[in-house]
């Protein structure tokens, strides 16, 4: 059997890590099309690492921890015989703090800076600036971005995750509000016998196509379904 999962924000709000679209959505009054784009970036490097550093620094404070939902996740990828991939949106690292290993962080990763020349990835845990120093050649300042997708570029791993859609037997989405593409139309791409289901506090914009649509926190839903999956002997 074949698993797909994809995780939203939701998955690591009751880590403490506030989702984009929720009641404190915004970031400094900031809607995230703002802030999170390559013109953006280009207008006010400044203003947009401001909201990058101050989010990496909340990643790394030592209340931030995975919750029940990340370590369920981790726990089945170990138990399972078949096939398992797990594709997040998130650019937290709490899948694989939680111990998860086959995880593609399709909009990046927030603890990896990029050469804006290069494209080389470092591993990166401090404040970025225009006047970063490069790793490679500290004389040249300023060339490194956040490895995150911003609006208007290419998620990462696009043809690992249509290869993984088209072959899933089960599809499970946590945790995302399913109105940014191309992640919310995973569930148009799953073969018609594929089972879907869908944790979340709410409803959303794709919860009818899906075979189930649960309504309630990731951190109680998440083992919940995993374990009934398991118990009847749905996945192995
Ligand atoms: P959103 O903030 O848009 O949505 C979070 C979803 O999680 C909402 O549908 C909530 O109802 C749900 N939710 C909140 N708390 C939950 C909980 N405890 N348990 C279960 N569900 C919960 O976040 P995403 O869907 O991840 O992209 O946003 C998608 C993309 O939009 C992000 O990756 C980011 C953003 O623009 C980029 O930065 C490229």
């Amino acid at each position: 059997m074949n698993v797909l999962v994809l995780t939203g924000a939701g998955i690591s709000a009751e880590s403490g890590i506030p989702t984009f679209r929720g009641a404190n959505g915004l970031w400094e009054g900031w809607r995230l099309e703002q802030v999170a784009t390559p013109d953006a970036f280009a207008r006010e490097p400044d203003l947009v690492h401001r909201f990058y550093n101050e989010r990496r620094r909340n990643l790394l404070d030592s209340q931030i921890r995975p919750n029940a939902a990340h370590s369920a996740l981790a726990e089945f990828e170990k138990r399972h015989q078949g096939n398992f991939f797990l594709v997040t949106q998130n650019i937290d690292d709490l899948h694989q703090r939680a111990g998860s290993r086959q995880v593609l962080a399709m909009h990046g990763e927030l603890l990896k800076a990029r050469c804006l020349d290069s494209g080389e990835l470092f591993d990166w845990r401090q404040d970025l600036s225009t006047t970063t120093p490069h790793p490679r050649d500290p004389s040249v300042l300023g060339r490194l971005r956040p490895h995150v997708v911003w609006f208007g570029e290419m998620p990462i791993g696009l043809e690992r995750i249509l290869t993984a859609a088209t072959e899933a037997d089960l599809f499970i989405a946590i945790g995302t509000s399913a109105v940014v593409y191309p992640a919310a139309g995973i569930v148009n791409m799953v073969k018609d016998n594929c089972r879907r289901i869908e944790i979340n506090l709410e409803s959303t914009p794709t919860s009818d196509l899906f075979d189930e649509s649960l309504r309630g926190p990731a951190s109680v839903l998440v083992p919940q379904t995993l374990a009934r999956l398991e118990s009847f002997g749905i996945d192995h």
